[in-house]
């Protein structure tokens, strides 16, 4: 555990790059190691959850290696030929490489044994045992439906429409990637569109795909036996590691913070519309596109925020800028609401109780229900707790980390993560950046 204490530095200045999208890396090397020849991947983010995904398709046959300047270069297995992996996968703490993997594996005619560290060994996989046993693959999981789990996948598996019951794009996409090895056509029904990262990047890598729509909801089908042709890939910046400067900016006054290369998919962009229903002031500079995603530079100067109700329906589309969001709620004027994220209990950590005590440490007024958290703010008067510094847990949480760090540029007597190292998994420069900016 590596505790830090964060302050107060002064306003975010200058021009910073965020670090390549984490939904897009795991994607980019799991696809061009099932393509048939030599991918290249530019601006793969290099945390630990990503490396989780390179180490287990290495397990899996595919040729990984990364280039002196940073270019990544995949040699595919092909779909069909995966290997089965002498040892158990350890996933460390990434539920994405975890849920899209058991996909690819569930119809291959291998067996594959998945372990975690303990934040993602307590999180649920019934949502993803549940289609992939309907196509054929047998599970044997611990208690309650998590990890350590081993899959047998099937050959060949059975192709299957199937309705998400959670909004949810790594199931989407553990069934879609299911399909790839499937005779016939996998289709998926999406109630609640979530991130649609796998449905573009496989049709970039040359796989067919439908996506129409019934009765209001989306359906997408994979044709399955599928070959996936080698691609060259452009990563662009992530959203979500964005998301931290964005608040911060916001919120430090005197800000004036350029953030560069960040991906604004419609379906990952909902904090941006948020904020600016808070009344942030967010300029989009420069927009254009970088591999098939559209992408800006984002300037963000400190604005005086105000409390909103935050519409349930835009949830899915800022999924893990939750904790950050309710950093900025806390230092608006006003009320702010939210509702509908009870997913948020099940992430790397329960994020809704996590949150609130860490903010109520920090000195915010906050209330907790079942499904968000209501939250009154200081209308720009800095956080106030006790006068040693809050000390809060980050319970193996990445965005916990990062979310109170920020909390703590804006907090009197200044706010103590009980450890960092957990940031490591998704945005390994965050402190570095932090002081550059801050500085
Ligand atoms: C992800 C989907 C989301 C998100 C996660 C990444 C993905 O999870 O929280 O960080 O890359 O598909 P859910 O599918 O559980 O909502």
């Amino acid at each position: 555990m590596t505790s830090h204490t964060f302050v107060h530095q002064g306003p975010l200045t200058g021009a910073i790059n965020v670090p390549g999208d984490k939904s897009i890396s795991h994607r980019s090397l799991m696809f061009a190691g099932l393509a048939v020849g030599r991918s290249t991947i530019h601006g793969l983010l290099e945390g630990e959850d990503v490396l989780s995904t390179a180490a287990a398709m290495r397990a899996f046959g595919a040729q990984i290696t990364r280039g002196d300047d940073g270019t990544w270069t995949v040699d595919g297995v092909g779909v069909g030929s995966l290997l089965e992996p002498r040892q158990a996968l350890d996933m460390g703490n990434s539920g994405t490489s975890t849920r899209l993997l058991m996909g690819l594996v569930a119809s291959h005619p291998i067996t594959a044994t998945f372990i975690g560290d303990a934040s993602l060994s307590g999180r649920p996989m019934k949502r993803v045992i549940d289609p992939l046993s309907l196509m054929g693959a047998s599970f044997e999981a611990s208690a309650g439906g998590t990890l350590p789990l081993m899959l047998r996948g099937a050959s060949p598996a059975v192709p299957i429409t199937y309705r998400l019951p959670v909004a949810s794009a790594q199931v989407k996409s553990a069934v879609l990637l299911a399909g790839l090895n499937t005779p016939g056509i996998t289709r998926v029904i999406e109630p609640v569109p979530t991130r649609d990262h796998t449905e573009r990047m496989l049709t970039g890598f040359g796989v067919k795909l439908e996506v129409g729509a019934e009765n209001g909801e989306a359906v997408i089908g994979i044709h399955g036996e599928a070959e996936l042709r080698p691609m060259d890939v452009v990563v662009p910046g992530d959203p979500s590691s964005a998301a931290f400067f964005m608040v911060a900016a916001s919120i430090v006054p005197g800000s004036d913070l350029t953030i560069r290369n960040v991906g604004l998919n419609p379906t990952r962009a909902g904090l941006l519309q948020v904020l600016r229903q808070m009344g942030a002031d967010i300029e989009e500079v420069d927009a254009r596109e970088v591999g098939g995603e559209p992408v800006a530079d984002l300037r963000v100067r400190h604005a005086q925020l105000s409390g909103i109700d935050v519409d349930p329906a835009i949830a899915p589309a800022m999924i893990d800028e939750f904790p950050v969001l309710f950093v900025a709620a806390a230092l608006a004027s006003g009320t702010t609401r939210t509702t509908g994220l009870e997913e948020l209990r099940v992430k790397e950590s329960d994020r809704l109780a996590t949150m609130a005590a860490a903010l109520q440490l920090a000195g915010a007024r906050v209330e907790e229900h079942e499904d968000g958290l209501t939250i009154h703010g200081t209308g720009d008067d800095p956080l106030t707790g006790t006068p040693e510094g809050a000390n809060v847990a980050t319970r193996l949480d990445h965005r916990i980390a990062m979310s109170m760090a920020v909390a703590g540029l804006v907090s009197r007597n200044g706010v103590s993560v009980d450890d960092t190292s957990p940031i490591n998994t998704s945005f390994p420069t965050f402190m570095g950046l932090l002081d550059e900016a801050a500085r």
